[in-house]
């Protein structure tokens, strides 16, 4: 949970240069890239005191868990969130920190999304997916709307030193975009460190590792195992109808027509 009170002080959160964010809308891949990103930087982390799983070595920008005083954590410090450009903190502007920015194709989003509200304990769990895809459709899902966030964090680019992937690239070469996100970090890896973060994030592979896959999550939170479920694309069409498809496509075009994005959808 966040306050209003945490929030506002991240309008003077001090940025430093060697900061490094993650930023993603809900379900779009956090905590795969999360578990790359906190695997390419390992030898940087030993001084944190915790380093026990992902949430500890690359926590929420706006989820301060147990209060934590970030100002006070050691150099590089890794943050993972789900806010829009307007509610970073402004520093971040013309800093020499980093953002990788993971976009997923909508339809497995929303997909995504709906069976992670019957997972997660506190979130609303939706009547039906038509009930729950008007409602992400109009933006009224925790993390607002998706056709805003992607579009915002994309026209505000050129203010950021930032990296753009998708759910559906890492998927279909995994390899690649650890070498990008390396790359990107000023992180040069040999051929075995890199073989070994793809082995590691493989999906079959994070999804038994206790660090990664969210399980350490208490059981009144979260159903065990539900951030893992399929780790695929193309599994829209198991849930949406014709119609729906038809519906989204129409709004899809309609939003996002002016924007150069290329998803793989199946
Ligand atoms: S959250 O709640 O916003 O942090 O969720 P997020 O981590 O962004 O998204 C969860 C989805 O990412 C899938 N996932 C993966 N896919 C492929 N490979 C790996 N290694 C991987 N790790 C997580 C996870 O299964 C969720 O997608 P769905 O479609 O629900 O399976």
């Amino acid at each position: 949970m966040t306050t209003a009170e945490h929030m506002d002080s991240l309008q003077s959160f001090r940025i430093r240069d060697s900061d490094i964010f993650l930023v993603t809308y809900p379900k779009s891949g956090t905590i795969w890239t999360q578990n790359i990103i906190t695997l390419i930087c390992e030898s940087d982390l030993q001084h944190n005191s915790d380093v026990s799983n992902n949430l500890k070595k690359m926590p929420w920008l706006e989820f301060p868990e147990g209060h934590a005083d970030y100002s006070s954590r050691p150099s590089p410090r890794l943050f993972t969130s789900h806010l829009p450009p307007r509610l970073m903190p402004p520093e971040l502007k013309g800093k020499k920190a980093k953002i990788v920015y993971v976009r997923r194709n909508p339809k497995d989003n929303v997909v995504s999304y709906f069976h992670f509200c019957h997972a997660w304990t506190t979130l609303e769990t939706p009547k039906s997916f038509e009930e729950f895809l008007q409602q992400y459709l109009a933006g009224d899902v925790a993390g607002s709307s998706w056709f805003d966030h992607v579009r915002e964090w994309y026209t505000h680019r050129h203010q950021y030193d930032i990296l753009f992937l998708t759910y559906e690239h890492m998927i279909l070469d995994l390899r690649s975009a650890v070498e990008k996100i390396s790359k990107f970090l000023g992180r040069d890896l040999s051929e075995a460190a890199l073989c070994d973060i793809v082995e590691k994030t493989t999906f079959k592979n994070m999804k038994k590792d206790p660090k990664a896959n969210y399980e350490f999550l208490p059981e009144d939170l979260l159903q065990k195992g539900q951030f893992m479920r399929k780790g695929m694309f193309g599994d829209w069409k198991n849930t949406f109808t014709v119609a729906q498809n038809e519906m989204f496509d129409q709004i899809y075009q309609e939003k996002m027509k002016d924007l150069p994005f290329t998803f793989t959808w199946e």
